[in-house]
C-alpha cells in the first residue's frame, strides 16, 4: 500500500487524530510555505536571514578556526538563500570546500546544481538527493575532511515531540568527533508574537494547513469538505510547544478510498508541532545527543538562534 495512504489511515484511526506535517509539502504546499515565509507575521525566516546576512564573515572565521579545512553539508538545502551568504564568506576567506546540499526533492538539487555556481563563481557543489540520514551516512565515503553540517530554518522544531533527541543522535552518529552541526532554532518569546506567526492575518497558514486535506482528496481520493474544517493554532508558553490543528465544525463522516472516518463536532486533527526553545534547553538537547555547544549566534531581537554544536 502506498505509504502516504497508510500514514493517513493510521493517523485518522488514532485517538486523538493526527496527520504528519511532512505531507504539507506537495507543489501547492511548497508555494504556500513560500508565501508564509514572505508574510509579515512569520518572523522566523527574516530573523535567520538577518543572522546570515550580517554575521557570515564572523561565522566563517569561527568555523575556519575550529575545523581548518572542511566540507559543508546542508540538510534540507531548499534554494540555499540563507546559506549562500555563508558559502560566499567561506570562499572570500579562501576555505577550500565542497558544498553538499541534501534534499529529498530532485528538482531542488537540479536547480541548485544549475544556478548556485553561477551566483558563487568557483563554488564546488555536489548535490545529494535523498533522506537526510541516508545521505549523511554516505558522507564518510565522499571525503575524509572534517564536516560542517547545516540544519537551518527551525526544521528541528517540526520533529514529533519525544523524537528530537533520537534524531539528533542519529545525525551525530553519521559524523566524527570535532565535526560541527549548526542548527537554526526558534526561541521562546512573547507568546503573542509566536501565535501570530502561526495564525497570520492573511490566512496563508490556514490555507497551508487545509491544503493537507485537499492533498488527501487529490491524491488519495478523499472527500473532505474543506468548509467543514477550521485551522486552529495553539501555543503553550511554558513548554514552548506550538501546535496546529484542523477542527471539525460538525459531526461528519469522510471517505478516503474504501475507508470511512467519523468526526465528532469540534474534534481536532493535530497536523503539526513547531517547538520553541530557551537557550538552555537547546544546550541540554545538544548534550543529550552527543554534542557540546560551542557558539551562539542570534538575530538583533534575540528571536532566533543559530546554535553551533561540536561532536564529542
Ligand atoms: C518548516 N517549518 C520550520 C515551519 C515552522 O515554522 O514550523 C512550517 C510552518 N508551519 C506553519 N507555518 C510554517
Amino acid at each position: 500500500m502506498e505509504i502516504f495512504l497508510k500514514d493517513v489511515q493510521d493517523g485518522l484511526n488514532a485517538s486523538p487524530k493526527y496527520l504528519q506535517s511532512k505531507y504539507f509539502y506537495d507543489k501547492k504546499g511548497d508555494e504556500l510555505f513560500q508565501q508564509i515565509m514572505h508574510s509579515e507575521d512569520y518572523y522566523l525566516t527574516r530573523c535567520e536571514l538577518e543572522i546570515f546576512q550580517q554575521q557570515s564573515g564572523k561565522l566563517a572565521e569561527f568555523f575556519k578556526s575550529k575545523l581548518g579545512d572542511f566540507d559543508v553539508w546542508e540538510l534540507g538545502a531548499g534554494d540555499a538563500t540563507k546559506s549562500s551568504y555563508l558559502l560566499k564568506a567561506l570562499k572570500d576567506q579562501d576555505v577550500d570546500f565542497i558544498y553538499y546540499p541534501v534534499d529529498i526533492s530532485a528538482n531542488i538539487i537540479e536547480w541548485l546544481q544549475q544556478n548556485l555556481p553561477g551566483k558563487l563563481p568557483g563554488l564546488k557543489l555536489h548535490g545529494m538527493q535523498g533522506e537526510y540520514l541516508a545521505m549523511l551516512n554516505q558522507s564518510k565515503t565522499q571525503s575524509a575532511k572534517p564536516k560542517l553540517v547545516l540544519f537551518l530554518g527551525s526544521n528541528v522544531g517540526n520533529i514529533p515531540l519525544g523524537e528530537t533527541g533520537a534524531f539528533l543522535s542519529s545525525i551525530r552518529n553519521c559524523l566524527n568527533v570535532h565535526d560541527i552541526l549548526m542548527i537554526g532554532m526558534d526561541l521562546k518569546k512573547n507568546p503573542h508574537i509566536i501565535r501570530r506567526a502561526y495564525n497570520d492575518r492573511d490566512g496563508i497558514t490556514s490555507h497551508f494547513n487545509l491544503n493537507l486535506l485537499e492533498r488527501i482528496n487529490r491524491e488519495l481520493g478523499g472527500d473532505f469538505c474543506l468548509d467543514k474544517f477550521h485551522h486552529y493554532p495553539s501555543y503553550d508558553p511554558i513548554s514552548g510547544t506550538c501546535k496546529s490543528f484542523l477542527v471539525s465544525l460538525e459531526k461528519q463522516q469522510v471517505s478516503i478510498g474504501a475507508e470511512k472516518f467519523d468526526f465528532e463536532k469540534n474534534e481536532c486533527i493535530q497536523t503539526e508541532v513547531s517547538q520553541k526553545y530557551s537557550v538552555s534547553q537547546t544546550s541540554s538537547l545538544a548534550k543529550l545527543s552527543g554534542f557540546e555547544p560551542i557558539g551562539h549566534f542570534f538575530d538583533s531581537r534575540n528571536y532566533f538562534l543559530e546554535a553551533v554544536w561540536e561532536c564529542v
